[in-house]
């Protein structure tokens, strides 16, 4: 698959994850499964932040490192940019040793469902439960002003 590598400063980020939003085909089948890797501290948390901005979710959208799993429904008014997706899902895998913890938050059940969109911080972690062919994301620090992410 291509891989697109670009820098991004915190101001720059909200046009890529609008950007990231229109290119985005959602599955109809399942979930659609975005995986976000890289070290602590590369971005994970602050680009799905962004993405949340940009599906016009209002509510703040706190690191879900100690609840694992949140979830955010789409306003109506934005849900066309998006057809079939009601609920941006946040999970972040940073406390788990394996998918054992997930499996037993019902994971699978919001995998099986096509009006998820799901965004999983640390997916190295959990990749044995995500779907093969799942988006990637590479992020990396490049020094306090940016970031990079490489999107394939
Ligand atoms: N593109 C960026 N440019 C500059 N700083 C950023 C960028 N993305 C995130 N940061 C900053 O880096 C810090 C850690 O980001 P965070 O998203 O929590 O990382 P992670 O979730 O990968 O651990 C935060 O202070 C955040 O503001
Ligand atoms: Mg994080």
């Amino acid at each position: 698959m291509p891989v697109k590598t670009s820098v991004y400063t915190l101001e720059q980020l909200q046009t890529a994850a609008r950007d990231f939003i229109r290119a985005l085909t959602p599955l109809s089948n399942q979930a659609t499964v975005v995986g976000l890797y890289g070290d602590l501290g590369s971005g994970k948390t602050t680009f799905t932040q962004a993405i949340g901005r940009a599906l016009g979710i209002t509510d703040p959208m706190q690191s879900p490192t100690f609840v694992l799993i949140k979830q955010y429904p789409l306003p109506v008014s934005k849900r066309y940019t998006l057809n079939a997706i009601r609920y941006l899902i946040h999970v972040d895998a940073y406390r788990l040793k394996n998918s054992d913890e997930l499996r037993n938050l019902c994971f699978g059940e919001l995998l099986a469902d096509p009006r998820n969109l799901i965004f999983v911080e640390w997916a190295d972690r959990v990749v044995d439960i995500l779907p093969e062919n799942h988006r990637k994301l590479n992020f990396r620090f490049i020094d306090e002003k940016t970031r990079e992410i490489s999107f394939s």
